[in-house]
C-alpha cells in the first residue's frame, strides 16, 4: 500500500501507540519514529530502513526533564548545554537507565537523547506517554530526507504514514556529544557548532573525526567514512578532471557559479553566502542533483568554520568512496 502523507497528529499518535513506525519532521532532518519503550515497534524501524541492528537510535523527548529522567550521572555541563540548546539540534550520549530498552542502544550502556525543536514534532511528543526512537528517515547509507517528498521517494510502501511538517529548517543532522573526564567529545558534527559548544562551558571541546584507525567499531555510525552519499559519483571541485566532458556533469556550489559547467547543471547552496541557508539546502541539492543522472557531481568546500565545518564533514563522507 502507498504511504500516506498528511498532518493528522491524532492518526500518528494512534499508529505509534499501535507499535507502527511513522516518519516525522524535526528541525534537522525527517526521522523514522517508533515507541521508544517498545522493542517490537523499534524492530520495525530497522526493517523499514534496512539498517544493521548494531546501529543504535536516538530517543526524542518533549523536554529536558523527561530526557534526563531516562539517564544516570548527568554532568553539570549536560545541564548547561540542555538549558542553552534544547529544544534543538544537540544529541547527548549518557548512561542509560534500565527502562531504556537494549533495542534502542543496540546493547550499549549509553543512550543518545535529544529534545527536538520542530513545532509539529513537539506537538506530537506532548501527546505521547513515551519518547520516540528515530533515526533519519532514509534507507540505510542513503541521503537523509529534509522534506516529506524525500521520505516518500525512499520509503513509499514501507511505512504507513509521513507526518508533513514542511522543509527542515536546519537541514543537517544534530551534533552528537558525550562527556569524558570533564571534556566534551563531539562524535558527529552537526547543526550545533564547535563554536556554539565552546561559547557556554569552560570545558575543553574535542572533535573525534574517526576512531576507526584503532580498528575499533566506530562510536557512532556518522563516523563511518562513507555515508550520506548520493548514488552519482561525487567529487570535490578541487579535483576537477578537465579531460572529461563536463556537459553531462553537475556542480553544487556555495555562492558563485562555476565557469566550466552549464548554468542549468549547477545548484548554488546560497548565492548570498549565508552558511546556515547553505546547510539547509545541502541534502536538497544532493537529492535534486542525484535525480538528474549526471555522470559525475562536483561540489565545492565551504569555509571551514561554524556550520561550514559540519557541511564539509558531510561533503567529505559523500566523496570518500570515489577517492583513489
Ligand atoms: O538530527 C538527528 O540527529 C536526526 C533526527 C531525526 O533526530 N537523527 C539521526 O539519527 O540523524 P541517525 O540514526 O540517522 O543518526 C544517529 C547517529 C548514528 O550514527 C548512531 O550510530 C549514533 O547516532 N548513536 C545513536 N545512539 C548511540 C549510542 N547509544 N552510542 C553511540 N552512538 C549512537
Ligand atoms: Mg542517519
Amino acid at each position: 500500500m502507498n504511504t500516506e502523507v498528511g498532518k493528522d497528529l491524532e492518526k500518528v499518535k494512534r499508529l505509534l501507540d499501535d507499535a507502527s513506525t511513522v516518519a516525522i519532521p524535526t528541525e534537522t532532518v525527517y526521522g523514522l519514529a517508533a515507541n521508544g519503550r517498545d522493542p517490537e515497534a523499534i524492530s520495525k524501524i530497522y526493517l523499514a530502513k534496512q539498517r544493521p541492528l548494531s546501529n543504535p537510535l536516538i530517543l526524542h523527548y518533549k523536554d529536558a526533564k523527561s530526557a534526563f529522567d531516562d539517564v544516570l550521572n548527568v554532568p553539570k555541563n549536560a545541564n548547561i548545554l540542555a538549558e542553552k540548546f534544547w529544544p534543538g539540534p544537540l544529541t547527548m550520549l549518557l548512561e542509560k537507565k534500565s527502562l531504556v530498552p537494549d533495542a534502542v542502544t543496540a546493547g550499549k550502556s549509553r543512550v543518545a537523547i535529544r529534545v527536538p525543536a520542530h513545532e509539529t514534532c513537539q506537538l506530537l511528543l506532548q501527546k505521547l506517554s513515551y519518547p520516540v526512537a528515530a533515526p533519519s528517515a532514509n534507507i540505510y547509507g542513503r541521503i537523509s530526507p529534509t522534506c516529506a517528498e524525500h521520505v516518500r521517494n525512499q520509503l513509499n510502501t514501507r511505512i504507513p504514514y509521513i507526518l508533513d511538517g514542511g522543509p527542515c529548517l536546519k537541514g543537517i543532522e544534530s551534533t552528537i556529544i558525550g562527556f569524558e573526564q570533564g571534556k566534551i567529545m563531539i562524535y558527529r558534527l552537526g547543526s550545533v557548532t564547535i563554536e556554539d559548544l565552546k561559547s557556554c562551558t569552560n570545558a575543553e571541546v574535542f572533535y573525534i573525526e574517526s576512531n576507526a584507525q584503532k580498528d575499533e567499531a566506530p562510536i557512532t555510525s556518522g563516523m563511518v567514512k562513507h555515508h550520506y552519499a548520493p548514488n552519482t559519483p561525487m567529487f570535490s571541485s578541487e579535483d576537477l578532471d578537465r579531460s572529461i566532458d563536463l556537459s553531462n556533469c553537475g556542480y553544487i556550489g556555495f555562492d558563485k557559479p562555476h565557469p566550466d559547467f552549464h548554468t542549468s547543471n549547477q545548484f548554488l547552496l546560497n548565492d548570498t553566502g549565508l552558511m546556515d541557508v547553505a546547510a539547509s539546502q545541502l541534502y536538497r541539492a544532493f537529492h535534486i542533483m542525484d535525480a538528474k543522472n549526471f555522470k559525475r557531481l562536483y561540489i565545492t568546500w565551504l569555509p571551514e568554520k561554524g556550520i561550514g565545518r559540519s557541511i564539509n564533514d558531510r561533503i567529505k563522507r559523500a566523496i570518500q568512496k570515489n577517492k583513489p
